[in-house]
């Protein structure tokens, strides 16, 4: 049974439907990539996820009960942690007060120590490469923010996590340890949805890649069993093109 099922997702802006009917199923320990062109409605589909905007309709199941997710409070409380794009970290902050900004540990005051013992344990567990928590967000790599962003979505104990384009800014070598990183949520039992442009990055840790296009679900494959050409015919609907639609009109004049 999928931690997270979505049937039916509509939501338009004004003139504009963003998303049309969209399914979509998350099983724990498993990652799912979302693709598609700009425009396509990624951001949109993990805004109604994370509590942003609310679904005009149709229906989201987590842990096999009917969820409301109306505000951002109310995924937290379901066990939904998103990083968006952003990471939303204070570059001016150190590690620690980032990982607990606004949910700080405190027994009488502020507890530095147990703060920074929980920072160690959350960055050890997804073996993270930081070399001080006292460093301030600033002096890290694009990859080492990625992974902070990570971590703190981490301390609310969630059940699934949401990545938006968690490669876009980064090298080679950050890639593949932010790409690590997901393997290790997936290990640990997480249901993780991974929004990407990278087919590259999709093939290494997707288990399942649903594809949008034009607000709408396109197709969705099992990574091991699909080639990139085929997710990116089914991204820029090169498989719906002038071409196909001749020979299908042909073939119904022929019937
Ligand atoms: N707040 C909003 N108000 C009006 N229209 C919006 C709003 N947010 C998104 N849209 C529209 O909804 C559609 C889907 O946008 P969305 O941002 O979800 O796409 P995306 O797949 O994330 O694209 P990108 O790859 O460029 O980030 C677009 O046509 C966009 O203009
Ligand atoms: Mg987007």
């Amino acid at each position: 049974m999928p931690i997270l099922s979505l049937s039916g997702i509509t939501k338009t802006f004004g003139a504009v439907a963003a998303l049309t009917g969209i399914d979509l199923d998350v099983e724990a320990g498993e990652v799912v990539a979302i693709v598609g062109d700009n425009g396509a409605g990624k951001s949109t589909l993990v805004k109604i996820l994370s509590g942003v905007h609310a679904a005009d309709s149709g229906t989201i199941t987590f842990e096999g009960g009917q969820a409301h997710i109306a505000t951002p409070a109310d995924a937290h409380r379901l066990g939904i942690a998103t990083v968006f794009q952003d990471l939303a970290l204070c570059e001016n902050l150190n590690v620690i007060e980032n990982l607990f900004l606004g949910q700080e540990l405190r027994a009488l005051r502020l507890d530095d120590v147990a703060m920074e013992v929980r920072s160690w344990e959350l960055l050890r567990q997804l073996s993270a490469k930081i070399p001080s928590v006292r460093t301030p967000v600033a002096s890290l790599s694009g990859g080492q923010r990625q992974t902070v962003a990570i971590a703190r979505s981490l301390l609310a104990d969630p059940k699934v996590v949401i990545l938006d384009e968690p490669t876009a800014a980064l090298g080679v070598a950050q890639t593949a340890e932010v790409l690590n990183l997901i393997e290790r949520l997936r290990d640990r039992g997480l249901g993780v949805i991974m929004i990407s442009h990278n087919m590259a990055d999709v093939k290494a840790v997707a288990d399942k890649v649903a594809v949008l296009r034009l607000g709408r679900n396109n197709g969705t494959f099992a990574v091991g069993e699909v080639s990139q050409e085929d997710i990116i015919a089914a991204i820029t609907g090169a498989t719906d093109n002038v071409v196909t639609r001749r020979a299908q009109s042909q073939e119904r004049l022929r019937q």
